[in-house]
């Protein structure tokens, strides 16, 4: 067994534009460890985005390699990807993306609605102790059009959390809500990390950074900083 749920080895990104390459990651390598809290910072246009996509195994190096739980991911077919995602990572973004039309508990019980009709109990009382540990079970049948933007943002952590991943990854989870909400959600992210999961944002925010227990500084599609708090 290995502590290591991502490893990055020698991961270039390239993105061709007709006759234009653009480099968006260049060469990176890095280990992140079970439990971890890392934050990934760096101008707009550094790689983060491109990172979160890699790391998140929505997209695959140009070169080099990418390990989930020590499984490289260029030996999956694309049904073992999406089912490896699908179990490993949770993904939060900036804009929450929940369903309007649906309510909070509704939204969080999304991503496993496709599952055996036996459990369906359990689920649906999974669904709720997800929004009660992130502090909504007051709110569970209000729609996001109900909700403030924290709050939303809440709902939609509480749904990458639906399928139990080892991992949560967020782009820039605070970067639509204001200082109040973003400490919120910050206590959110801090107790599911301690509690045992490994959590992965990126940031520009200097505040929400030092929160985490790591940090790692990208510029021009490589690791500038990555340092240890
Ligand atoms: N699908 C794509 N096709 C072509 N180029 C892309 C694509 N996605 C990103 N890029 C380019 O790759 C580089 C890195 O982009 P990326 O989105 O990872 O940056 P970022 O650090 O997340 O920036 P921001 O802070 O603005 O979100 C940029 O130069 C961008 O223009
Ligand atoms: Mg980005």
């Amino acid at each position: 067994m290995t502590d290591c749920v991502v490893e990055l080895r020698d991961v270039s990104k390239i993105y061709k534009m007709g006759e234009i390459n653009v480099k968006a990651l260049d060469n990176v390598s890095l280990k992140i460890n079970k439990g971890e809290f890392v934050s990934i910072m760096g101008p707009s246009g550094s790689g983060k985005s491109t990172m979160m996509h890699i790391i998140g195994a929505l997209d695959l190096p140009s070169k080099g390699e990418t390990l989930i739980n020590g499984n490289k991911l260029s030996n999956l077919s694309e049904d073992d990807l999406a089912t490896l995602r699908g179990k490993n990572i949770g993904f939060v973004f900036q804009e929450f993306n929940l369903i309007t039309t649906l309510t909070a508990f509704e939204n969080v019980r999304l991503p496993i609605l496709f599952q055996e009709d036996e459990l369906k109990e359990e689920y649906n009382k999974r669904c709720e102790d997800l929004l009660k540990e992130v502090g909504l079970g007051d709110r569970i049948n209000h729609r996001p059009t109900e909700l403030s933007g924290g709050q939303q943002q809440r709902v939609a952590i509480a749904r990458s959390l639906a399928n139990n991943p080892e991992i949560l990854l967020a782009d820039e989870p605070t970067g639509a809500l204001d200082s109040k909400s973003s400490k919120e959600i910050m206590n959110v992210l801090k107790n599911l990390n301690k509690k045992g999961k490994t959590v992965i944002i990126i940031t520009h925010d200097k505040n929400v950074a030092k929160e985490s227990k790591r940090q790692i500084f990208l510029k021009d599609g490589k690791v500038l900083t990555d340092k240890k708090m």
